[in-house]
């Protein structure tokens, strides 16, 4: 079978290693990939979002089985028109992306349908905003209601930050039409946990769950990243609270999407926060997280494809997906500056012995002119170890990242490190 997977970060890179283990896979196509992904796949510089360059490639390749790994495309409708031409597809179509791509649609299908979340309200414009922000009480949180690269959401101490948010949202437009409208909600708080979800719009098969590092630096400290490391599972949550999402947040979720005529296929994430009143949802993505990718599939021991398969043929519930029993951990390792400015270029090494078993994925990497391994991005790779315990498997990641170097490298030293307390004190 050829496959082909759109999309070019740690994320894909860890879709691919583990699509290929499958017998029946005979190529796989990366657009656009990376400097790592170039060993597993065969990298194509088409971008994410072209989509028209994507189908045509396809139709072109004769693929036959496709999966879109990133919001961008899911949002711009990539699977519809793949689907449109023949071509199988894991992900959902844009009906159902918007369930990520509008946050005023996913807090609304929230309300109308009981799912817990934060209490919240809806401004189209920004002088409503301002005077709601008056009486409000603080912190707060505003979010631009589309897709703004992860950093559409602010969390205001006070009545002067919220203001500086609505303005640059919906008045200076810094995430342009993603900030048409805004959401101000409820600040919540307790430990935050992602599940990832397989769904055919029937059955809904939550992976071993997961937790990420956002902020750059330990112990939560500097600023907010597109996620500085992961462990699978996350303990604080337990099995009666998996339970509970279950009957309050996920299967509700997936039946009311197929009662808005969206039937969601394809992977849905829960940020979920656990709060003192239950769990709420934070946020909804259409898509695999990343890095809790890098974390979740190394522990998938079923098939990825057959998975991918039986869910765009509405057929996962005939399926039986296992998970390892142990834990992963993924230190994430990034350019110096990062998520600020950053020099890109730099040669990578990487020392074999040190890395050992662990699974290096690549994120910001390219091969350069001369076919070495240089950084191209803020996050550069994700190294990824599993142990029988979280324990173990934070001291493996650890010291597989002693084999990976580059100028100006670096990582936070206290991933897991929370997860560890927090599982303490449940015992
Ligand atoms: P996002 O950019 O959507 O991934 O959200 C970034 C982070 O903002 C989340 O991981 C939470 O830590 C935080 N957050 C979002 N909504 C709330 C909320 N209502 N209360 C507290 N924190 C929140
Ligand atoms: N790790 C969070 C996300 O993928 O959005």
């Amino acid at each position: 079978m050829k496959l082909m997977v759109v999309g070019g970060g740690g994320r894909e890179h860890a879709i691919i290693k583990k699509l290929k283990e499958n017998p029946e896979v005979t190529e796989i196509f990366a657009l656009p990939g990376n400097g790592g992904i170039a060993a597993d796949a065969t990298c194509v510089p088409i971008g994410a979002k072209e989509i028209d360059k994507i189908v045509e490639f396809a139709v072109a390749e004769k693929i036959d089985f496709a999966v879109v790994a990133p919001d961008d495309p899911l949002v711009l409708g990539a699977v519809d028109r793949l689907h449109a031409v023949g071509i199988p597809c894991f992900g959902p179509e844009a009906k159902a992306a918007i369930i990520e791509g509008s946050k005023v649609f996913s807090k609304n299908l929230m309300k109308k349908y009981n799912i817990p979340t934060a209490a919240y309200e809806v401004f189209d414009a920004p002088e409503q905003a301002l005077g709601y922000l008056a009486t409000a009480e603080y912190p707060i949180v505003i979010k631009a209601d589309g897709l703004a690269l992860g950093k559409g959401v602010i969390i205001a101490q006070n009545r002067a930050e919220a203001e500086d948010a609505v303005r640059s949202i919906m008045e200076d437009k810094v995430f342009g039409a993603s900030g048409n409208q805004i959401v101000i909600e409820e600040f919540l708080t307790g430990p935050e946990v992602s599940v990832l979800a397989f769904t055919d719009g029937e059955s809904i098969v939550p992976m071993v769950s997961s937790m990420d590092h956002k902020r750059a630096l330990d112990n939560d400290q500097g600023l907010n990243t597109g996620g500085m490391g992961t462990i699978a599972p996350n303990p604080c949550y337990t099995t009666p609270m998996a339970w509970v999402c279950m009957e309050q947040i996920m299967i509700p979720t997936v039946r009311a999407m197929k009662a808005e005529g969206r039937t969601f296929r394809g992977c849905l994430y829960f940020g979920l926060m656990l709060t003192p009143k239950g769990p709420k949802v934070i946020e909804y993505n259409c898509r695999f997280g990343d890095p809790e990718t890098q974390v979740v599939l190394p522990l998938l021991k079923t098939d990825l494809l057959t998975i991918m398969r039986a869910v765009e043929e509405t057929r996962l519930g005939e399926l039986n997906v296992e998970f390892e029993d142990g834990a992963a951990c993924c230190v994430v390792v990034a350019s110096g500056g990062y998520p600020g400015k950053y020099a890109t270029g730099c040669p990578l090494t990487v020392d074999a012995a040190k890395v050992g078993d662990a699974l290096v994925y690549h994120a910001g990497t390219k091969l350069n002119e001369e076919g070495r391994l240089v950084t191209s991005g803020g996050r550069v790779l994700g190294v990824t170890a599993k142990g029988a315990d979280l324990e173990s498997a934070i001291k493996a990641a650890y010291a597989a990242v002693e084999g990976v170097s580059f100028d100006g490298a670096y990582h936070r030293s206290d991933i897991g490190a929370r997860a560890l307390r927090e599982a303490q004190n449940l015992k």
